[in-house]
């Protein structure tokens, strides 16, 4: 029996290049969007269902908006009905600023914008699914479970234009820290992915700004990083050789977050 891998935000980007990667390394699907097109089945998350099914992998949809904690178990059930397991979850969906507004300016609508979702509905949905993992382990389930956090580069480093961003990235890789801890010794792995640049719709609008400053050398592997590069370290983590090294933080970046002299 596959194991099954719940994506965040798996429509489109990054969590469309985890899932597809997650589909072809053997796991079931059950990816979550905001709006997952029902009426246009050949785009967002349909799309990425029907390649993941190419790819050998059953996809359940799940439509919702992590912020909104009540939905969480709903989700959770479905999933139980049909799988019997959850494996793995990748926490993934997240949203840039409407708006990149100076520190000065930055509004209180934008910040619990941001945090609702970028790190309150992962922290509560992680919770719930932990909860779901210990219980499956302690039935005696043969389940794989690890947890894995798609913060950002933007946990430490700083764009003043887009604080609310940071904080809630700062946030994220600390409750990241916070799960690793608290599900050790239940066999419950958790890492912390910090992927940098990576094209895709979030950072169209910025394209242009950061291409001039990976040709100026900001990113020392001097390219933009792919949703397949996360993918393919989200598959590297998944497939276990890494369950000793729970609470493991990530860089993605190209070698963008070392410092240099
Ligand atoms: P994207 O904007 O292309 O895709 C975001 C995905 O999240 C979509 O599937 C969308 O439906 C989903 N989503 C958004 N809000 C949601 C909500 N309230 N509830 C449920 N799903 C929701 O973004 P991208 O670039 O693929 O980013 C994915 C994650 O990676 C985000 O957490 C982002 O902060 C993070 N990241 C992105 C980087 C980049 O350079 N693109 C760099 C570092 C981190």
């Amino acid at each position: 029996m596959r194991p099954l891998a719940v994506v965040t935000g798996a429509s489109r980007g990054i969590g469309k290049g985890i899932a597809l990667a997650l589909a072809s390394a053997g796991y079931d699907l059950a990816g979550l969007a905001t709006r997952p097109d029902p009426d246009k089945q050949s785009e967002g998350l349909y799309a990425v269902k029907a390649e993941a099914e190419k790819r050998g992998a059953s996809f359940q949809v799940l439509a919702g908006n992590i912020a909104a904690l009540d939905e969480h178990q709903a989700w959770i059930d479905t999933l139980l009905e049909r799988f019997g397991r959850i494996d793995l979850l990748v926490n993934n969906a997240g949203v840039a600023p409407l708006e990149r507004k100076e520190l000065l300016d930055m509004s209180p609508e934008s910040f619990d914008r941001v945090l609702g979702i970028n790190l309150r509905g992962p922290f509560f949905f992680s919770q719930r699914v932990a909860v779901t993992m210990k219980k499956l382990l302690e039935e005696g389930r043969e389940i794989e479970p690890k947890i894995i956090f798609i913060s950002s580069i933007s946990s430490r480093i700083v764009s003043t234009n887009r604080a609310e961003y940071c904080v809630s990235k700062a946030g994220l890789s600390m409750a990241a820290q916070c799960f690793a801890m608290g599900l050790a010794s239940s066999g419950i792995p958790v890492f912390d992915l910090q992927p940098g640049l990576i094209g895709t719709d979030m950072t169209s609008a910025v394209k242009e700004k950061y291409d001039a400053l990976i040709a100026e050398g900001l990113v020392p592997a001097q390219r933009w990083g792919t949703p397949e590069d996360v993918g393919r370290a989200v598959v590297a983590l998944a497939q276990g050789g890494f369950d000793y090294s729970t609470g493991a933080v990530i860089e993605i970046g190209g070698g963008m977050g070392v410092q240099r002299l």
